[in-house]
């Protein structure tokens, strides 16, 4: 973490210089149902660094708002944490009281939800609301909290007047980035982002991951951003984790994952996004649907839909194999531990070829 990293008013000591920021281990969600239990998310294990930013990539209904609400200990009933761990600068997430967790979020961990600019109070000012949260965490000086508030607005691009305006009187970048103002109240460790953009157009949508990425780099703030635009994340991720049907699919370097995706699913979502450069290619996506997760294939849950489904496959799941740097769940890359076992770059018809399709993608990172 950057030495110059300030913190909030009366922030708590920095987590430790070395280890990880969030560690997930091993992590299970079920909605519990009267027509059965929907298990969202599966045995999700990962990491993240101080100031590492990992992106989370799958279509919808594949967990990901799940898992980030297990992480921020936000899920109700009927979802319940099944099993696993959250620790969270050394610290279990898992079992704290409500008062325990009031005093980690905003201040530690903030969290900007999916249409979060929808989130705002319509009643209350943007300063009113930051005075709330700012007061919840013990800060009571009048002139402090509109300092900070007028300091945070500024960060994200927004003139400290509109501290005054109601959430209806800003545009809808305008409010996604009051919401992530509000989430930099005090400097946390972590950041998480679940599809703060994907009410944007695709132009607000780029400027704010830049101001997202110039933020993160300026404060040092871990971030775990979801999206279902592997595009988006393609440019601002270290890391990249493909979920699949509550599991992680893929999970590598975003490079990596770009250049040479190992599992045919991440193969897929990249052959889903246009390239506005290179030549015009046949955007072949991925056929089906996925499958119902009350009901999950009984062997590898990409089956129905992958293209290089063997009879193993559907016979019982693949395990996580590390290959390289990354992680896979397919039996094409069973046994390739700390190898190359090649990649299936998207469009390809085998291992190792590459697609132009993708090069905008790839060539940014
Ligand atoms: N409140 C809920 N009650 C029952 N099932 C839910 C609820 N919220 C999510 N699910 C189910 O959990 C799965 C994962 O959902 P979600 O985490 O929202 O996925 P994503 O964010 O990737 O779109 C989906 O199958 C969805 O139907
Ligand atoms: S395990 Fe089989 S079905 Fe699953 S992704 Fe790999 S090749 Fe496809
Ligand atoms: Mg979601």
């Amino acid at each position: 973490m950057p030495a110059r990293r300030p913190r909030g008013p009366a922030a708590p000591a920095p987590p430790p210089a070395t280890g990880s920021v969030l560690e997930v281990g091993d992590l299970s969600v079920e909605y519990i149902l009267d027509r059965g239990t929907i298990t969202a998310v599966e045995h999700v294990s990962f990491d993240l660094d101080p100031g590492e930013f990992i992106g989370i990539v799958g279509e919808s209904g594949c967990g990901k708002s799940t898992l980030l609400f297990a992480i921020a200990q936000l899920l109700a009933p009927p979802a319940e944490i099944t099993g696993g761990s959250v620790i969270f600068k050394g610290r279990s997430m898992v079992g704290l009281t409500d008062k325990q967790l009031a005093a980690v979020r905003w201040r530690d961990l903030s969290v900007v939800m999916q249409s979060a600019m929808n989130a705002l109070n319509p009643v209350k000012s943007i300063g009113a609301q930051f005075k709330d949260a700012m007061r919840a965490h013990g800060v009571s000086s009048k002139q402090e909290i509109a300092g900070r508030s007028a300091e945070v607005l500024k960060m994200v691009g927004i003139d400290p007047v509109h501290l005054k305006s109601y959430p209806h009187q800003l545009s809808g970048g305008m409010r996604q980035r009051s919401m992530i103002a509000m989430a930099m109240l005090f400097t946390p460790d972590l950041v998480i982002m679940d599809e703060p953009t994907s009410a944007l157009d695709v132009v607000a949508q780029r400027s704010l991951m830049v101001q997202i990425k110039e933020l993160q780099r300026e404060f040092g703030f871990a971030v775990i951003f979801v999206t279902h635009d592997m595009s988006l994340v393609s440019h601002f991720s270290d890391r990249l984790m493909v979920m699949y049907a509550g599991q992680v699919a893929e999970l590598g370097a975003t490079r990596q994952v770009f250049d040479s995706p190992l599992h045919p699913y991440s193969a897929g979502l990249l052959d889903a996004f246009p390239s506005i450069r290179g030549p015009k290619v046949h955007l072949s996506g991925i056929p089906g649907s996925p499958p119902d997760l009350a009901r999950p294939p009984h062997g590898c849950r990409f089956a129905p839909r992958c293209p290089k489904v063997m009879a193993r496959c559907e016979a019982a799941p693949p395990d996580l194999y590390q290959v390289g740097g990354t992680q896979v769940r397919c039996y094409l890359h069973e046994g390739a531990s700390g190898g190359d076992a090649g990649s299936w770059a998207s469009g390809s018809g085998g291992p190792g070829s590459q697609d132009a399709g993708n090069e905008d993608a790839r060539s940014a990172l």
